[in-house]
């Protein structure tokens, strides 16, 4: 971006906005280059007025949630990236619902609705990220033990989003549609969920958290940068048990490696660079072709340059 338009969205913008941001600074990986600029819109009408300008002048514009799900390549992202965490992150409880704004972190929103003994969410423990990135991503966990699968698309009653021309728009259940780790939401900016939930009791709810987040800590990684699952569980074959089964447990690429716990995470040991990670996918992949002929399909979202 030259001298003249930085001046001109600095003025613009009402929150906070860096410039040549290094995005590893905001993924779970550790890893990602720079941001041309990274902005906290204040509200709805600065998303609006930063929309407006950089399609006046073709910058692109991206937004990320908690950067959990992602892998960044290492050139970063052109253009400006929108971060909702400081402007949109209001909690409203109703009797039987929440309405929660994109930038809320669903840990903090998965506590609020416990204290008032609302059930539903409890799927949502051990989960990182924003609940804008959990809706557009149909994030959800399978069944465990009595606690059935869920994903936050079976509570979702309607959404507030923003088009990239700055439409806000309502929608509702007969609008979305929700996949496994997919939905039609991917060209919007989403503002707002309103999810139903039900009555229930803080032991049930407690236990239920505590179950999930027991059977997570015990299985997944918890304490190295990550980015989640790698790959998608299709077809009814675990990613995980497959690339177990494959023997390749450990491989590596530079910092990037398999990791010894679950097979279907990569972890970042340090240094890792995207090209790290996607050479250890490309690797991965290949094996467990040649070895079981699945072949398996990234869950992490790939992004920038
Ligand atoms: N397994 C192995 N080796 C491994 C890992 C797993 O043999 O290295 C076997 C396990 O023993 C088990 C089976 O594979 O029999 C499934 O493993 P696990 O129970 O850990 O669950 P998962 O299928 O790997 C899924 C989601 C997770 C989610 C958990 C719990 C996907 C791709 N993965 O994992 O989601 O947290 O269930 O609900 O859907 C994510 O989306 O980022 C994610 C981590």
């Amino acid at each position: 971006m030259n001298k003249e338009l930085v001046k001109e969205l600095r003025n613009l913008i009402s929150g906070e906005v860096l410039f040549d941001e290094l995005l590893s600074k905001h993924t779970s990986f550790r890893i990602g280059g720079l941001a041309d600029a990274w902005i906290y819109p204040k509200d709805i009408s600065n998303i609006k007025n930063i929309l407006k300008f950089c399609n006046s002048h073709s910058i692109p514009v991206t937004t990320l949630g908690g950067g959990t799900n992602v892998l960044i390549r290492d050139r970063g992202i052109r253009g400006v990236v929108l971060n909702l965490a400081h402007g949109l992150c209001s909690i409203s409880i109703k009797t039987d619902s929440v309405i929660c704004g994109a930038g809320t972190l669903l840990s903090k929103l998965l506590k609020q609705v416990a204290k008032v003994e609302l059930t539903g969410l409890e799927f949502a423990a051990g989960i990182p990220g924003t609940v804008g990135g959990a809706v557009v991503m149909n994030a959800g966990t399978k069944e465990i033990r009595n606690i059935e699968h869920v994903s936050i698309g079976n509570l979702i009653e309607s959404v507030k989003a923003i088009d990239m021309n700055g439409n806000v728009c309502e929608l509702g259940k007969e609008d979305l549609r929700f996949g496994y780790r997919k939905s039609n939401l991917s060209k919007y900016i989403i503002l707002e969920a309103k999810l139903k939930l039900k009555t229930g009791s803080k032991k049930e709810i407690s236990d239920r958290v505590s179950i999930l987040l027991e059977h997570k800590k015990s299985t997944q990684v918890l304490d190295i940068p990550s980015a989640g699952c790698i790959f998608k569980n299709l077809d009814g074959h675990s990613a995980g048990r497959l690339i177990d089964k494959a023997g390749l447990k450990g491989l590596a690429v530079g910092d990037a490696q398999v990791s010894e716990k679950h097979a279907n995470f990569i972890v970042n040991k340090g240094n890792a660079s995207a090209q790290d990670v996607l050479e250890l996918i490309k690797k991965i992949k290949l094996t467990v072709f040649e070895k079981t002929g699945v072949e398996l399909e990234e869950e992490v979202k790939v992004m920038g340059i």
